[in-house]
């Protein structure tokens, strides 16, 4: 995928006048606004649906940058920020002044990140300053991990598109909040809390998604239309022909532990063996039987290890409160 170098000038041309930009990162297509125009960042909200009070990451081009945007830098985010930036980690600090409350949702805090994807740097070292971008897609859906999934998301609401291909990474960002004593992940994404912990040489807490009390984390996001149940493992095959019995039309995702059995279902997902593939595919794959047409997607969680802990997050997220059995949702 080649973006060109008029494309860059003209996407930082778009934010510099106000306007949105959709940007590949390496996580997921975030939709851009210049993070210093109250008025640009108040679209994105408009535009997303999102109450106001969720915040935002400021994305910046380079770790050397970051005093400028926020006050407090603690030894432990200049270590995180120097190990893993550029990459898929978001820092929470203090909000510097230059940052306006409209882009952290009131909040005297603000969550800022390096993308790792080549099109996004270059946008923000033509454009200069910081960009403001949520995921590119409507509040509480599932994130585009390509350009195409932002049209179909967002379509004419957006200013301007760079397409830079798929995702790499293809679940959000790791963030940290760095402002208290330990730091703490308010949401696992594509650094690990196992890599956080080796370079920070000490425990992460991961706190319980039901404590996690930050505006913006929602047990109803990364939503597919189909309703999504969670059964263990060695349950998917039978609870979805099972659901696909009563009417419905089941999507499965087909896990590796069970990939040789065969299953009467609409749809069938094999989950890939390795983390990183499902990583990248998980949003998809949600897309995808969403478009098949199935109403249920039958799948389990991952081991919570490594990037599974983010794989897991978003598929509890995607089913909201977890169902021991398929067949207890029979109304098709
Ligand atoms: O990978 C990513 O992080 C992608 C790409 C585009 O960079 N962005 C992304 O943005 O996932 P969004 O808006 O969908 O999720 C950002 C989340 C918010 O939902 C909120 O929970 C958290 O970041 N957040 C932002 N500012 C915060 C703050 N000051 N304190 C705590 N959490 C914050
Ligand atoms: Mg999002």
């Amino acid at each position: 995928m080649t973006v060109r170098t008029s494309d860059i000038e003209k996407a930082a041309g778009v934010l510099r006048a106000g306007g949105l930009v959709a940007l590949p990162t390496e996580t997921v297509y975030g939709l851009g606004a210049d993070a210093e125009n109250a008025a640009a960042v108040a679209r994105i909200f408009q535009v997303k649906g999102r109450p106001p009070a969720h915040p935002l990451i400021v994305h910046i081009g380079a770790a050397e940058q970051l005093d400028e945007w926020v006050e407090d830098v603690p030894e432990a985010a200049r270590l995180l920020a120097e190990r893993f930036w550029p990459g898929p980690l978001t820092l929470v600090l203090r909000r510097g002044r230059r940052v306006p409350l409209e882009a952290t949702g009131g909040l005297e805090t603000v969550a800022v990140r390096v993308p790792d994807h080549p099109v996004a740097l270059a946008l923000l070292s033509a454009f200069g300053g910081g960009v403001t971008a949520p995921s590119a897609n409507r509040f509480g859906s599932v994130s585009p991990t390509t350009a195409g999934h932002v049209g179909a998301e967002l379509g004419e609401a957006v200013d301007f598109v760079l397409d830079g291909g798929p995702c790499e990474v293809g679940v959000e960002s790791t963030i940290v909040d760095v402002t208290g004593d330990v730091p703490s992940i308010l949401r696992p994404g594509g650094v690990t809390r196992e890599d956080l912990e080796a370079v920070l040489g000490r425990p992460v807490a991961v706190p319980a998604a039901s404590r996690v009390r930050v505006p913006g984390q929602h047990p109803s996001h990364y939503a597919p239309r189909a309703r999504v149940v969670l059964v263990e493992p060695e349950r998917v095959v039978a609870e979805a022909e099972l659901a696909q019995e009563f009417g419905h039309q089941v999507g499965v995702f087909l896990p590796p532990s069970v990939a040789d059995t065969p299953v009467k279902a609409h749809a069938v997902v094999a989950v890939p063996t390795s983390m990183g593939a499902y990583a990248r595919g998980l949003y998809g794959f949600l897309r995808e039987l969403d478009q098949r047409g199935c109403d249920l997607i039958v799948a389990s969680l991952p081991a919570e290890e490594g990037l599974g802990l983010a794989i897991a997050n978003r598929l509890r997220r995607a089913a909201g409160p977890r169902s021991s059995s398929a067949t207890g949702l029979q109304e098709p």
